[in-house]
């Protein structure tokens, strides 16, 4: 029979118990509910709710459930209802009545709500030093690459010069940004529910500060009924986790046009990269497109946590069961991508030449040739104007505005003179876009080493 039974005559009909059984995924958090009650018997014990020695010999048999769980010498009961049950229903096996003083002054429901908070306290720290495993190598790639000239893309037509390093420290400045949102999230996960018991808090002599700080939190919950019912920080996870992937997809969906043979600007690693089963020539980004294609799922989540949350009265209520499955599927997956990022990146090919070929072509350095006018005293909307019509030209004859002559240009404009040649000159028109947050070398190199001392400092 359950924990609950008393005021039931049958037990649960078999079906219906699998159906409202959660242990087949909440059986991870074994390790977060352990800690979770003997912070609890702690407190009962000093608080002399319950004796000294009792709180003593369920903490020890805790501990040792724990280590069993561990090692392999107890197996996690199937049929149990959750893990909550579970435990407790072991800690009664194994110390009799003792064991069931355990539950005094608290619920599964704010049991429930401290183990997930635990859980995925542990996982967004986890992802925190994922992240910043992912930008170190980020960083590094761009040091490579300060002076390797592409060209800059918008609605994916060639637009202006930069370089690669520029394009990578974007990603970085993304992923710093989710490290300090997984922050935030912690910041409002790290508050003890616990003490709210069902919904009401209690009439036992509880101290909600001593758990507090034995498990780490900040403080204990102000409402008890907030307490119990509180999955904001889930949803906010959710919703950085969901940011996270939109980041990996938009990058994975580079390199893999970065890949194709239209591009040809990186090259990955074979143990990185797959085959096809019939065309012979085949190398495909298979891991980027999976990313890209697991962005999916994890969004999906956030949509169903949303949408799982927003009609419930409060406080309870067994919906929010649905919000583990979700939320460890998109914390398991965006790892996973991540994971697998890092040394795809890390060994990718940057081919240097087919990128500054690609920034020869394209008029990237019209803008540069329309700001040269301005210099000479022309409104920018001529200087736009003429220059628009020497690209038209130039065009029109198979050249570039390198190849243009002077007397080509000087039809369109009398201000043009030899210096035309050294401001359309793409490693110029790199080198002198020191406007902060430009792709000058001298401008990234600086970025690089803002953004490494912050690293150090997370
Ligand atoms: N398995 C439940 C959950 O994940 C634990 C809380 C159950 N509480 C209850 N009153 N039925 O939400």
């Amino acid at each position: 029979m359950p924990l609950w039974a008393g005021r039931f005559k049958k037990e649960l009909d078999s079906k219906t118990n699998d159906f409202n059984s959660s242990i087949k995924f909440d059986k991870r958090m074994y390790k977060q509910d352990i800690q979770g009650s003997i912070a609890h018997a702690t407190m009962l014990g000093n608080q002399k709710i319950i004796d000294a020695s009792e709180s003593e010999k369920i903490i020890k048999s805790l501990k040792e459930i724990l280590v069993d769980l561990e090692n392999g010498n107890l197996e996690i009961d199937r049929n149990a209802e959750d893990i909550h049950m579970f435990v407790e229903s072991e800690l009664t096996n194994r110390i009799g009545a003792t064991g069931k003083r355990l539950h005094t002054a608290r619920s599964r429901n704010d049991q429930v709500a401290v183990d997930i908070r635990l859980y995925l306290r542990d996982e967004a720290y986890e992802i925190i030093s994922l992240l910043k495993e992912l930008i170190e190598v980020i960083i590094r790639k761009a040091a490579e690459n300060t002076k390797t000239i592409m060209p800059g893309y918008t609605h994916l037509q060639r637009a202006q010069p930069i370089t690669f390093a520029h394009h990578m420290m974007a990603y970085a400045e993304m992923f710093m940004r989710d490290i300090d949102r997984m922050k935030d999230v912690i910041k409002r996960m790290n508050v003890n529910p616990l003490g709210s018991c069902a919904l009401a808090g209690t009439t036992h002599n509880i101290n909600r500060e001593l758990t507090s700080e034995l498990l780490g939190f900040d403080s204990p919950c102000n409402n008890s009924l907030d307490g119990v019912s509180d999955r904001d920080f889930v949803l906010e996870m959710a919703s950085t986790l969901s940011i996270i992937m939109v980041h990996m997809s938009r990058f994975s969906e580079e390199i893999i046009l970065w890949c194709s043979w239209e591009f040809k600007f990186v090259e990955l690693d074979d143990a990185f990269s797959t085959g096809s089963s019939i065309m012979p020539q085949k190398k495909n980004p298979d891991i980027t497109e999976l990313i890209r294609g697991k962005s999916g799922r994890v969004f999906g989540h956030l949509t169903g946590l949303l949408t799982m949350m927003k009609g419930q009265p409060l406080a309870y209520n067994k919906d929010m069961q649905e919000d583990k499955e979700a939320i460890f599927d998109s914390i398991d997956n965006t790892k996973m991508c991540i994971y697998t990022f890092i040394p795809m990146l890390d060994t990718m090919k940057v081919i240097k030449e087919n990128m500054e070929n690609a920034a020869k072509k394209g008029f990237i350095n019209a803008t540069d040739c329309a700001d040269y006018l301005v210099k000479k005293g022309l409104p920018f909307r001529e200087a736009y104007k003429i220059t628009g019509t020497i690209v038209a030209y130039a065009i029109d004859n198979n050249k570039t505005l390198d190849t243009l002559s002077l007397e080509e240009y000087k039809q369109y404009s009398s201000l043009f003179d030899k210096d035309i040649y050294d401001a359309i000159d793409l490693i110029n028109c790199v080198n002198l876009r020191t406007s902060f947050g430009g792709p000058a070398p001298s401008i990234v190199e600086k970025h690089i080493e803002m953004l490494k001392e912050k690293l150090n400092n997370i």
